[in-house]
């Protein structure tokens, strides 16, 4: 089985610096690549609030925490990538970006260097399949926030070899996480399940079922969810809900993927949730307060 020592995060984003952050606190040397200096700085400044929280609630020390944000190395050249054994990508869910980031690792990377990709529905095996080293290819798709959610995904392609899964399962493992096993199918496990979910709770809202703090309240106290579907969707994001149900719809052609009307409305108004401010819910103010959709 592989050796994992150092591994590679290609992109600082919300799921990428949380990656980074929980390798990192395993143990292993992490290099993190973005594509500009301002896009690594937030990185940065995000894994550094986590670990100061840390040392805050006494869970870490200040020299821990300095040691642990000595592992990471931040760098926007694509070539420091080329001697880790374990690239980890989460940069935007676009096929053609990704590929293009594949190709261009395929040719840098020695050929034990294993690929994979944070991807939450695109097809592990197109991307998999543009470079030379598809049975070292697979996905691992952590949660947000990552350092927080036990769960993680080994996502086995068609052609991910037994070596390549069992390292990744074991690597999982490594970082503390709970894995489970998947094939390379649209939405994997989790989507599968949340989306028809969270885009049958917005039918709900259409059709008068119940009003958005009622339907919250009625899954977070019915269910003991943690959130309700709406505080849910505004925290994974508007914008990639409907781009996951979208994704999945295209991918299985059943009405329970297709995004409602009122979903696809929001999203084009720049109601992309709690990071842009609004969703089903306004996080202006102190707390948030359900926003107005016209209902
Ligand atoms: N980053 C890191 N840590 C965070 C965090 C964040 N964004 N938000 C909260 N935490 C930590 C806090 O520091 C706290 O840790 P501590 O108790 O050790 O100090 C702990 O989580 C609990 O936080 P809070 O008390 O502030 O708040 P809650 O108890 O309400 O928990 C939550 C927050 C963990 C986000 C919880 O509400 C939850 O589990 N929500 C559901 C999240 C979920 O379902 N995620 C999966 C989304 S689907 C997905 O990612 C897949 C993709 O493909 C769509």
């Amino acid at each position: 089985m592989a050796n994992i020592k150092t591994v590679g995060v290609v992109g600082a984003g919300l799921m990428g610096s949380g990656i980074a952050q929980v390798v990192a606190q395993a143990g292993y040397s992490v290099v993190v690549r973005e594509v500009e200096q301002r896009f690594l700085d937030k990185g940065l400044k995000a894994v550094e609030g986590q670990l100061q929280r840390a040392v805050e609630k006494g869970r870490m020390t200040v020299e821990e925490k300095a040691k642990l944000l000595g592992r990471i190395r931040w760098t926007l050249n694509l070539e420091d990538l080329k001697g880790i054994d374990l690239i980890i990508e989460a940069i935007v869910e676009d096929l053609a970006l990704k590929q293009e980031l594949y190709r261009a690792l395929d040719g840098l990377c020695p050929p034990a260097t294993i690929f994979v990709s944070n991807t939450s529905s695109i097809s592990i095996i197109a991307m998999a399949s543009v470079t030379g080293r598809a049975d070292r290819f697979a996905g691992l798709h952590f949660f947000n926030p990552v350092p927080v959610m036990k769960l993680v995904e080994v996502i086995r392609s068609i052609r991910t070899s037994e070596e390549t899964y069992r390292t990744l399962f074991d690597f999982a493992k490594s970082l503390g996480k709970e894995p489970v096993t998947t094939k390379d199918n649209c939405g994997f496990i989790v989507n599968r399940l949340l989306l028809p979910y969270l885009l049958d709770a917005i039918r709900a809202l259409e059709a008068g079922v119940g009003t958005v703090e009622d339907i919250d309240k009625a899954m977070t106290l019915g269910c003991n969810h943690p959130m309700g579907p709406f505080t849910l969707a505004d925290f994974v994001g508007l914008d990639t809900t409907y781009f996951i149900a979208n994704v999945m719809f295209e991918e299985y052609r059943e009405l329970r993927y297709a995004p409602p009307p009122l979903l696809r409305k929001m999203v084009v108004a720049g109601y992309h949730g709690r990071k842009s401010g609004r969703g089903f819910y306004d996080y202006s103010g102190p707390t948030p307060t359900v926003t107005d959709l016209g209902l």
